[in-house]
């Protein structure tokens, strides 16, 4: 089968790799439909690209239908339209009891100390081939995967595996209370659909960024935004004098450890994008990202006694965090990676012909498999309007 595979920091390649097949009796192979590009792809693109093996398939975000399964993989049947959950969980573990599906006692990665085995998601956690591919492996099939109706076409349920709950798990962590101020800072996927997924629950929302057509697609949806370009050293005063001198209750950091560090780094990015890949790193590291800025600014917007949320990544144990300022502020803190399963059924009955959230229109590039390598670069260097790209196999 075609698959989309990592070869190195900005080398991802389109080849045939094996088919994926029935190994144990919990798995099933689902051939997938649609699948998409994250934000968390592009840790592997670039800072994380050292747990990637050569050849490792990327890709966390599919949906398709059941080709074959194991003889212990429950209700599922062969035809079935599902969309698979980026985390593997067995669904009947301590943690998966809890719903904390990413902290999976039977699929935990003990010998790198992580949580859940992701799909597509490196040594880390696990080296599990991903979804970016014709057909796709699922181990804790039983459990892993989200049934779907027929009809609607996929762009309808195509962010259920990731980014819908994801930004849905940001909202609930951020604790808005009722009529209250949400700030999401980042207004990719993620945080698309956070201020989406506020404004539908009543929150005044204010959405931060520093490119235009990120801020356009939200502004035009009705959410309050901010232009980060114009407020490089005084976004929380900006902030603060926009909620009577206090800021809001809670933010949301759906930036991740890739934050722009001034928004002169946008230029520097799009400049380091155009240099060849041993060139652009160091340019990067060196003139572009503060790892912490986001969660930072988070710790500073947030009003005393708020509640920050952390979609985005963080990775790296060596990084200070402004510890006097968050017991200071007294403020609480909520992150982690989403635990798909426990937001669905909170999630499907905006998914109807409605369209509360604007799934329909959400992605702006939809594209054969062959054309990853492209989009991974365009959607990287935040081209040509690109906000979330499908792949079809
Ligand atoms: N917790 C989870 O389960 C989970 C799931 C999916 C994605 N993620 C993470 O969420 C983050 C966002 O992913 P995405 O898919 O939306 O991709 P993305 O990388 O396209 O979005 C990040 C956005 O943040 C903006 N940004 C950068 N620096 C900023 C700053 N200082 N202030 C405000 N905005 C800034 C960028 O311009 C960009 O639009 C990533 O870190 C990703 O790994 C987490
Ligand atoms: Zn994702
Ligand atoms: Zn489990």
């Amino acid at each position: 089968m075609k698959a989309v595979t990592w070869h190195g920091k900005r080398d991802v390649r389109v080849e045939e790799v094996p088919d994926p097949t029935i190994q144990e009796p919990t798995d099933a192979v689902v051939r997938v439909t649609t699948t998409n590009i994250c934000g968390s792809d592009l840790h592997l693109y670039e800072p994380l690209g050292s747990f990637m093996g050569s050849g490792d398939v990327l890709g966390h975000e599919a949906m398709g239908v059941v080709e074959a399964v194991g003889s212990q993989t429950g209700d599922l049947r062969v035809g079935d339209r599902v969309s698979i959950p980026f985390q593997i969980s067995c669904g009947h573990c301590w943690m998966c009891d809890r719903g904390l599906y990413t902290q999976c006692e039977t699929t935990q990665v003990r010998d790198q100390g992580t949580g859940a085995a992701l799909f597509g998601f490196s040594k880390l956690y696990g080296e599990v081939p991903g979804g970016q591919a014709e057909y796709l492996r699922v181990p804790q099939a039983q459990f892993t995967h989200i049934k779907l109706p027929e009809g609607p076409a996929d762009d309808r349920f195509a962010y259920l595996s990731d980014i819908l709950p994801t930004a849905w798990q940001g909202v609930e962590y951020a604790a808005v209370p009722d009529g209250g101020t949400l700030v999401v800072l980042g207004l990719g996927p993620v945080g698309d659909f956070a201020c989406r997924i506020g404004a539908h629950k009543g929150y005044r929302v204010i959405g931060v960024d520093a490119v235009p057509e990120r801020l356009e697609r939200l502004r035009a949806r009705g959410v309050e935004v901010i232009d980060l370009t114009e407020h490089e050293d005084d976004l929380g005063d900006a902030i603060r004098a926009m909620t009577d001198g206090r800021g809001p209750d809670s933010v949301v950091d759906a930036v991740g450890m890739e934050a722009h560090a001034s928004p002169a780094t946008t230029g520097v990015q799009k400049a380091a994008g155009l240099l060849p890949s041993a060139l652009a790193a160091p340019l990067m590291k060196t003139a572009g990202v503060d790892r912490l800025k986001a969660l930072h600014t988070a710790i500073d917007v947030v009003r005393r006694g708020g509640t920050v949320s952390v979609s985005g990544v963080y990775s790296g144990a060596a990084d200070p965090m402004p510890l006097v300022t968050m017991f200071d502020k007294q403020v609480q803190l909520r992150m982690g990676q989403c635990n798909v399963k426990r937001w669905v059924d909170d999630i499907m009955p905006l998914l109807t012909d409605a369209d509360p959230l604007g799934v329909d229109t959400f992605a702006t590039h939809r594209v054969p498999l062959d054309q990853a390598p492209e989009m991974y670069r365009t959607f990287a260097e935040k081209a040509d309007g690109c906000v979330k790209v499908q792949l079809k196999p």
